[in-house]
């Protein structure tokens, strides 16, 4: 391959290209953001979402930007289409009011075609096509004007391809794409929906619109207009590298294409031999790089939205390498190679391997394992199945091993296929869709009333933000702004009534990094609300959830309130939080650097602390944390906080935590002792740590692979804790009657005593049992020449009953056939032993034919061999049919 057209030269064109043109260059993004509606930034536009939609002001009119990004609607499709990857990276030119369609459609057509020597991609115009939307007439004139195009080169399309929004509520509209035709080999002349030969390299949004309601592609409610006309741009890098680089897919360019390579070597199979190994092999490809790239921004394998993401991905690219045969442990082997390939653009790949490396393999042991426990449960279905005479394996079955041991389908085929058995396969998605609609009906539950924002946003468009004041004021004078009643806005609120109240200024803390909303109370005149929640629906806006307690509330009054946080829930929840950052510090300093926060929540007196680590804490480092936290305290650490830009930040050596987006230019850093602590965090903070009082830790767990959790108590909440495990300790040495320091031996001791006593019951419990045999066997009933003892022991479970029925045997005299049958009944329940002696044997008795005939009227059933057998049944009514039963059955044999 010639070197330069590689990924990193295509990305530095791009932006090279626009920063001559006058555009600030912007750093990607993290793939996480802040947004109720987004999973991971899916579009390079996603950062500068509140310029577009005139939330805030930009600091530049003109962007560029090379933003990675994460699909993962169309999971399935990787690897069979030539252009679906989970990750991928937009590059994009942005326009805040500045220039519009003309502009973008000149510059775009210009870099596509100017030659490769001067630094464009200089693809042959007679490729390209442009497209608009059927009702932009105007995009037509310009692009005829940009490229001298007949008429016919410029394609019109509907919605579906040229009208574009975030599929949520949010900025939009009509875009133009540009086309690259890869020729008559990868579909039909004109067929301009065929993606795989009208291959889209770039779409420009000449977004205008600001969208309150997306059903669909076609179908979606336009608001009105925003603020001002803007650009947005999108230009797939990958699809662009393959053309340049002559490669007949994504998943063979020079970032991808090396893993592949390294499957090869490792699988032993090769690329290009099979279609079906083919989509494997660029499974692994991409899902290696995007769950490295997931990982890499603090994402990590869970059983929940991203997390869960995640989780199959990973499980994917392993299962697909074993599919290639390929059984050791796949990702150490392949994600240092993904890792060497991305790192130049991405250096804290490399800055942040071990970390990344350890979240990834053990995902992969995990699944290892599980594959492990979903392969016996597959193989005792699959011989059932078979032993039944049946071809196929239940839909039921092939579900449960997905659901319960999450077996992809594909192995479950594959493995069935090995034993020939075929698989209920629609059996298997009816399920899956069921369980499919059931989580999606969750999630529209789940997102409740902040889904969907317009109120929101339609009250700071009225009055602004809020002005903020947690971090200076309890109380503050007040008025209201708006007043929302089951997410409408609602004339007034009576007493016992719930809704939601805005404020012009306000001294709540909101809800967000871990810390929950302050509690409080809002009074006016001729009333009290209690403030039961606290949140930021959209940024800049404060909503208190009330309920008001006494008077009524009207909405137009406008007349002053006094909102007051209840003082004891704010120093408590200081406390909290600090010592949050006290106990991340601690970790680190215990467990090294790569113990880093996953999340966090805390609450007044409460904290817990979720991170990203493989093993259970020893008690040892358990110990050690709570001391280290502690020492923190003693030395009264000083809590400072200022503002700085994101690059500064980084430089003093702040935590920046996952799934918080920040504003590059001001960001909040919190420092405990100076750079011990170090934290990005908009939370309320005691002023030295020695307020927080204590840490006390209640426990540390496991919240699924490669994350533990550590919890704490804080404040008085901590003494309070320590106060009652003291109590249990008074109690105890008060009925022990002895001291604290004695209490461990003292209950060691009875332990035991306890044990000894146990065992002695036992032994004499055995003995009375026994007692009775040498008289059981004395008393033997002569059945035709087979001796036989039938009993029926109250009391006795079914080791007894063995012990019994085999000592009674073993008291038979060994020269005559002899059989014996004990029938023990405890708690309403029958068991029963048969056994017979060697004698007995001889003369063709059957232990396991005495227990099944008499098994049968204790409405049970039992076997076992000749010699001895056992059985148990439900109706203890029947006991002497039963022996009676075992009676004749010695009497006919
Ligand atoms: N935001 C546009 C897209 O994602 C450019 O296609």
């Amino acid at each position: 391959m010639d070197p330069e057209y590689n990924s990193a030269d295509i990305r530095r064109r791009f932006v090279a290209h626009f920063e001559a043109a006058g555009h600030t260059a912007v750093p990607s993004a993290p793939l996480l953001v802040d947004d109720p509606n987004l999973l991971f930034v899916n579009a390079g536009m996603v950062p500068f979402k509140p310029y577009f939609l005139g939330q805030e002001t930009p600091p530049f009119s003109r962007a560029v930007s090379v933003q990675k990004c994460v699909r993962t609607p169309d999971i399935e499709d990787v690897g069979k289409t030539t252009r679906h990857g989970t990750f991928f990276e937009m590059c994009g030119n942005f326009s805040f009011g500045d220039y519009f369609k003309a502009g973008a459609i000149e510059l775009a057509w210009d870099l596509v075609t100017k030659p490769l020597a001067d630094g464009g991609f200089g693809l042959e115009e007679s490729r390209l096509y442009p497209s608009v939307y059927v009702d932009d007439p105007e995009a037509v004139d310009l692009w005829r004007k940009a490229t001298g195009l007949p008429d016919d080169r410029i394609i019109r399309l509907g919605k579906t391809e040229n009208y574009w929004s975030m599929g949520v509520p949010g900025p939009g509209g009509p875009c133009s794409e540009i086309l690259y035709d890869r020729g008559p080999a990868y579909g039909a002349d004109g067929d301009f929906g065929a993606e795989d030969r009208y291959l889209e390299i770039w779409n420009l949004v000449f977004m205008q619109d600001e969208l309150s309601a997306v059903r669909s592609k076609e179908d979606f409610d336009i608001a009105g207009s925003l603020p001002k006309q803007n650009i947005d741009t999108g230009l797939g890098l990958e699809r662009v590298a393959f053309l340049l680089q002559e490669k007949a897919n994504m998943y063979e360019i020079d970032t991808m294409f090396p893993v592949i390579e390294r499957a090869q070597e490792l699988t032993g199979r090769r690329y290009g031999a099979d279609p079906v190994d083919d989509v494997r092999f660029r499974v692994v490809a991409d899902h290696v790089r995007s769950s490295m790239m997931l990982i890499g921004d603090g994402v990590t394998p869970g059983n929940e939205s991203r997390g869960y993401v995640l989780r199959r991905l990973l499980r994917r690219a392993v299962r697909s390498m074993r599919l290639l045969g390929f059984e050791d442990r796949a990702l150490p082997e392949l994600l240092p190679v993904s890792r060497d390939k991305m790192a130049p653009g991405y250096p804290d790949l490399a800055s942040d391997w071990d970390r990344i490396a350890q979240v990834a393999y053990a995902e992969e042991d995990a699944f290892r394992k599980t594959l492990q426990t979903g392969t016996t449960i597959f193989d005792v279905a699959a011989d059932e199945a078979k032993s039944a005479g049946r071809t196929t394996l239940t839909g039921d079955k092939a579900f449960a091993l997905h659901d319960t041991y999450g077996f992809p389908i594909d192995l479950t085929l594959e493995m069935a296929a090995e034993k020939g058995l075929a698989v209920d396969e629609e059996g298997f998605r009816a399920l899956m869709a069921e369980q499919r609609s059931r989580a999606k009906a969750d999630a529209r539950a789940k997102k409740g009333q902040h889904a969907d924002t317009s109120v929101y946003r339609g009250i700071l468009d009225e009055h602004g933000p809020t002005e903020w004041l947690a971090y200076e004021a309890l109380e503050t004078e007040s008025k209201p702004l708006a007043l929302l009643s089951g997410g409408v806005p609602a004339p007034a609120l009576r007493a016992g009534e719930i809704g939601e109240l805005v404020l012009d200024r306000t001294p709540f803390y909101a809800e967000s990094g871990g810390q929950v909303a302050d509690a409080g109370t809002i009074e006016f005149d001729g009333g009290v609300l209690e403030v039961l929640d606290v949140q930021r629906p959209v940024r800049g806006l404060v909503v208190h959830q009330v309920r008001v307690v006494d008077g009524e509330l009207a909405a137009g009054s406008g007349a002053p309130l006094h909102a007051k946080v209840d003082p004891q829930w704010r120093i408590g929840a200081r406390q909290a939080h600090s010592g949050t950052h006290v106990v991340h510090a601690a970790l680190r300093e215990v467990l090294g650097p790569t113990a880093l926060q996953s999340g966090s929540y805390n609450r007044p007196g409460y904290l817990r602390l979720d991170f990203g680590w493989t093993k259970a804490l020893s008690p040892q480092q358990y110990a050690d944390l709570e001391q280290v936290a502690n020492n923190a305290l003693r030395a009264d650490l000083p809590v400072a906080w200022d503002y700085m830009t994101l690059d500064q930040a980084k430089e003093w050596g702040a935590i920046a935590l996952f799934g918080e987006t920040y504003d590059d230019t001001k960001v909040r850093v919190v420092e405990i002792g100076g750079p011990w602590s170090r934290e990005l965090c908009g939370g309320t903070h005691v002023d030295h740590s020695s307020q927080i009082g204590t840490i006390v830790l209640t426990g540390e767990s496991s919240v699924g692979s490669g994350n533990r959790r550590v919890e704490a108590l804080t404040g008085l909440e901590g003494f309070a804790y320590l106060a009652r495990e003291r109590d249990v300790v008074a109690q105890l040495t008060g009925l022990l009657k002895t001291q604290p320091g004695d209490l461990v031996d003292r209950v060691g001791d009875l332990v035991d005593r306890l044990r000894v006593a146990e065992k002695e019951v036992e032994r004499i419990r055995l003995a009375q049992l026994l007692a009775g045999a040498g008289e059981l066997a004395a008393a033997a009933e002569d059945l035709g020449g087979t001796l036989f003892v039938g009993k029926v022991v109250d009391g006795a479970g079914g080791g007894d009953v063995r012990t019994l029925a085999l000592d009674v045997r073993g008291r038979l005299p060994a020269d005559r056939p002899g059989a014996v049958l004990v029938i023990g009944v405890q708690d309403g329940k029958p068991s029963l032993v048969a056994a017979v002696n060697d004698a007995g044997r001889a003369a063709g008795v059957s232990a396991n034919a005495l227990v099944r005939a008499a098994a049968t009227l204790l409405g049970g059933k039992g076997g076992g061999k000749d010699d001895v057998a056992q059985g148990g049944g439900t109706d203890a009514s029947q006991v002497d049919e039963a022996l009676a039963a075992a009676r004749r059955e010695l009497t006919a044999s």
